[in-house]
């Protein structure tokens, strides 16, 4: 079930910043803001501010800032719907739930009906476990033994299967499921029609949400020839590499702890949970997936994984773990004593031992591999190996704060020269900078590729640029001081030049969009989409392009656009981006003036000269444009083949034009520019 359109909506317009920030912050009251001491950094002074007026919150000292639906996702961990139905609970408001499209319907009734169809198999599992005499007396008898108890095998859903051929078949034929959908989710073997799982103990696989998406079924007792654990095949709502074993059962505790454990096995998960340690998932015996500690990152930043103490622990602990170093995650690593996995362990000394042990054994990361070199210190060709290895992964370190700590440490321990250290970690660092900037250009190169592909069909000439858009009268620009004075708060900006003038552009449509600009007799909006509406769809940035799209609509719809359009708009990334553009140039820090010594003039000037804003960031747009397109033309001046006299001539006859257009504009421009 998804929310409403129209639900979110009400909860984005009656939510205030300050009802929800005061319950986790203790704010005073600042003139028109409120402060207090940012939950999201350390810090004596309170540099947190929250905006009434605005509805945001904006912390000066690191930089967070948004509304109160970013504030609950950064400070509760929520997730978009989740913040929304905490919203919807403190407002008392009902949402109301739907489907959105056709198509999103369709696809929703197959997973729900694939959800419903695993709830019936997890029921007739834990009826088969409780309720009858064979249940009772082999699985039940078998979780005894285990010494799981009754309310751990009812919180994990666990079940059972006796080695009927058809058992749950016939139940569910009888009630109505089709037997299709049995087979997609491997409950009925498709080779044999018969049930998949037979015989074993049955442990249920959760969503996040906490729906079953897939089964485990483990064989009591041990046999040398069936495997130990069998699974469910992926489907839609089973993909193995996006979810952990106890995800659902963890999180809350996974937040409160602030840590995450990571164990292997789906009895480890039970075992530790059984003795009142919570925050533990299991990877379920397969190696690592960015997704998995995404998912793990979710929650929190700090991962202690506990491998059992063997060669194959060892060597599974160093397998996949740069990833989690890539992720920026705080990654600790447990070894238990040889022969012992978490649920053996636990068993033998119990919860309080347990703890202490995890506590006073963790190693970092870096340092575990450290310590196993220094174990292996004899051997000079492991050793170099070993160096390799470390350098490698504290180059994949996200932070360089912290990397610059592990380098420190491993030069001494090593006794390698701190400097030659250094320099082999930052080649790394350098390598993995080349690689990205590597596959964002390559990135880069495709959606050109596909807007020329998409220009090209939509007006069925391969060759001809489309004709630019005419141009203003000169003399509407501000004076050039009135420009000198737009600083926004310094704050990281992307690489791509055209991010800049389409960002301007944004950010005028969301900050001036309804107001009336008299000469030309229209609202700013329609007056950017008039003059530049056709440029839109050659934005290169994804989330500007989609507002200018959506704006466009708006405008074409003659529905309004302004700043409350974006800042309760459904899409995160509309209401961000409107709250990002809007802080940035009217938010300043408080003291951000004495520190310059100077009087910043936006907010007066932006707003007084909306008209001159505009026109300027029209304008600056279109030079863009035309500096991109001129050297599309040129590209294919270049690539024509000699003898083709009239294209060349007409491509020539493009390039004039287009030159013509850069000079006039530049020109305007540069009146005010220089
Ligand atoms: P117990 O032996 O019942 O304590 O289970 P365990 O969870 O401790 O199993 P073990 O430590 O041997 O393996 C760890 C995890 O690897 C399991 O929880 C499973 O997810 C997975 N695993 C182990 N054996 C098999 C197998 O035969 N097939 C599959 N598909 N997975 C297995
Ligand atoms: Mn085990």
């Amino acid at each position: 079930m998804s929310v409403s359109k129209k639900s979110i909506q009400e909860v984005l317009e009656t939510m205030q910043i300050e009802d929800v920030v005061s319950e986790f912050v203790s704010l005073k009251k600042s003139g028109p803001r409120l402060k207090g001491l940012c939950p999201f950094h350390n810090e004596k002074t309170p540099s947190f501010t929250v905006t009434p007026s605005l509805n945001m919150y904006k912390c000066f000292g690191c930089g967070n800032g948004g509304d109160a639906v970013k504030f609950l996702r950064e400070h509760e961990k929520f997730t978009f719907i989740e913040a929304i139905e905490w919203l919807a609970a403190k407002y008392g408001i009902t949402l109301e739930k739907t489907v959105y499209s056709d198509e999103q319907q369709l696809k929703y009734k197959e997973e729900e009906s694939l959800y419903i169809v695993n709830k019936f198999a997890q029921d007739y599992f834990v009826r088969q476990l409780k309720e009858t005499d064979e249940g009772r007396r082999i699985a039940l008898q078998y979780f005894k033994e285990r010494g799981f108890r009754d309310d751990i095998i009812e919180k994990f859903g666990l079940g059972y299967t006796s080695s009927e051929r058809e058992g749950l078949k016939q139940v569910a034929l009888n009630q109505g499921f089709k037997e299709e959908s049995l087979k997609k989710l491997g409950l009925i073997s498709r080779t044999s029609g018969m049930d998949f799982f037979r015989n074993r103990v049955m442990f249920p696989i959760k969503s996040v949400s906490g729906k079953v998406i897939a089964f485990a079924g483990r064989i009591m007792g041990n046999h040398k020839k069936a495997p130990k654990y069998i699974n469910s095949p992926e489907t839609e709502i089973y993909i193995k590499s996006k979810i952990v074993y106890g995800i659902y059962e963890a999180k809350k505790a996974i937040r409160k702890e602030e840590e995450c454990l990571l164990v292997e096995g789906y009895t480890d998960v039970i075992s530790l949970h059984q003795n009142g340690i919570e925050n533990v998932v299991a990877s379920s015996g397969t190696s690592l997936t960015v997704e998995q500690l995404q998912l793990i990152k979710r929650n929190t930043s700090n991962l202690k994984i506990i491998y059992d103490g063997d060669a194959a622990g060892v060597n599974a602990a160093l397998r996949g773990l740069d990833l989690a170093l890539e992720q920026d995650l705080n990654v600790k690593i447990v070894m238990l004593p040889d022969g012992d996995d978490p649920d053996s362990f636990i068993k033998k000394v119990g919860a309080t031992v347990f703890r202490s042990f995890i506590t006073e054994n963790a190693d970092d990361f870096i340092f575990f591999k450290l310590k196993l070199l220094e174990k292996d210190a004899t051997d000079p060709v492991k050793k170099t190996e070993m160096i390799k290895d470390i350098i490698n992964s504290i180059g994949k370190i996200p932070d360089p704060l912290k990397r610059n700590l592990y380098t420190k440490e491993c030069a001494q321990r090593l006794q390698i020269d701190e400097a030659i250290l250094i320099g082999e970690v930052n080649k790394v660092v350098k390598a993995q900078v080349f690689n990205r900037q590597k596959e964002m250009n390559r990135l880069q190169r495709e959606r050109e590729r596909k807007a020329r592909q998409a220009h090209s069909t939509k007006t069925g000439d391969p060759s001809f640029p489309p004709e630019p858009p005419p141009f203003f009268p000169e003399g509407e620009m501000p004076p050039p001081d009135e420009l000198a004075g737009d600083f926004a708060a310094p704050k990281k900006t992307e690489q791509n030049p055209s991010y800049f003038a389409e960002k301007e552009i944004v950010r005028v449509l969301i900050q001036h969009g309804d107001k009336q600009l008299l000469t030309e007799n229209m609202t700013v909006a329609e007056y950017v989409v008039a003059q530049a509406g056709e440029i839109f769809d050659e934005f290169e940035h994804p989330v500007y392009k989609e507002i200018v799209l959506h704006c466009r609509h708006l405008v074409q719809k003659g529905k309004t656009v302004n700043y409350k359009t974006f800042s309760i708009h459904e899409k995160d990334s509309f209401r961000e981006i409107a709250q990002e553009l809007i802080i940035s140039k009217y938010d300043m820090s408080p003291n951000w003036e004495t520190k310059l010594g100077i009087t910043l003039r936006t907010q007066p000037v932006r707003e007084e000269n909306f008209r001159k804003d505009t026109i300027l960031e029209v304008k600056k747009l279109r030079l863009l444009w035309l500096k991109k397109i001129a050297k599309q033309n040129t590209e294919r001046i270049k690539n024509l083949p000699k003898d083709d006299a009239d294209a060349m001539l007409k491509l020539l006859k493009t390039q004039q034009k287009i030159n013509a257009a850069i000079t006039q504009l530049s020109k305007e421009l540069n009146q005010v520019i220089l």
